[in-house]
């Protein structure tokens, strides 16, 4: 099966979580692409698909939000999963859902949505970006928990398969 892990990131680290996910479910056997959403053109080639975005300032990024509203429909016969990443410090904070989140799962009729902690590293940072920090006095450092990204892959791995041999009828 073919699976698409589309991730919005700005600096990057959202990026690197969806190459982690990406790393379990190719170890899995699955055939994987990871992509900016903006690049999608199509999703009539994916089984199932992974979407994430970074936070910021309480909300996805606008390419994640922009595939939800070009493909959500079109998906609502394959299995999709939803991640975001950006709460950091330890512990990570802010606790909140993004805004939208719930509107956006029930779009795109998703198995799950999972937030992990992110990476803040003020060096890399526009100046308007370094203001936000210090304004909300956000924690510098990279709090992203592989075990938990990887765990949640290992997860969708599993009901991959399952689904896999749904479909092939051995399980009614
Ligand atoms: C200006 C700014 C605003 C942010 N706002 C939020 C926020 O509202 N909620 C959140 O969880 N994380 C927020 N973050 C943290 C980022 O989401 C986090 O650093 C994330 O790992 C960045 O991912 P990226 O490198 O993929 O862009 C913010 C970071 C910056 C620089």
């Amino acid at each position: 099966m073919r699976v698409l892990v589309a991730v919005a990131s700005r600096h990057g680290a959202t990026r690197e979580i969806g190459d982690a996910i990406a790393e379990v479910l190719q170890g899995d056997g699955f055939d994987v692409e990871v992509a900016d959403p903006d690049d999608v053109d199509d999703v009539e080639p994916y089984g199932a698909v992974v979407l994430g975005s970074s936070v910021y300032v309480g909300r996805w990024a606008a390419a994640a939000r922009a595939f939800v509203d070009r493909f959500a429909g079109r998906l609502a016969d394959r299995p999709v999963w939803l991640f975001s990443s950006g709460p950091v410090g330890d512990p990570p904070a802010p606790m909140g859902e993004p805004e939208e989140i719930a509107s956006i799962i029930r779009r795109m009729g998703a198995r799950g949505h999972k937030t992990f902690a992110g990476r803040l590293d003020r060096s890399g940072l526009a100046l308007a970006e370094r203001a936000v920090v210090a304004l909300v006095q956000a924690e510098q450092g990279d709090f992203r928990a592989w075990s938990d990204v990887q765990d949640w892959a290992a997860r969708i791995a599993e009901d991959l398969h399952a689904e896999e041999i749904r479909k092939l009828g051995f399980v009614t």
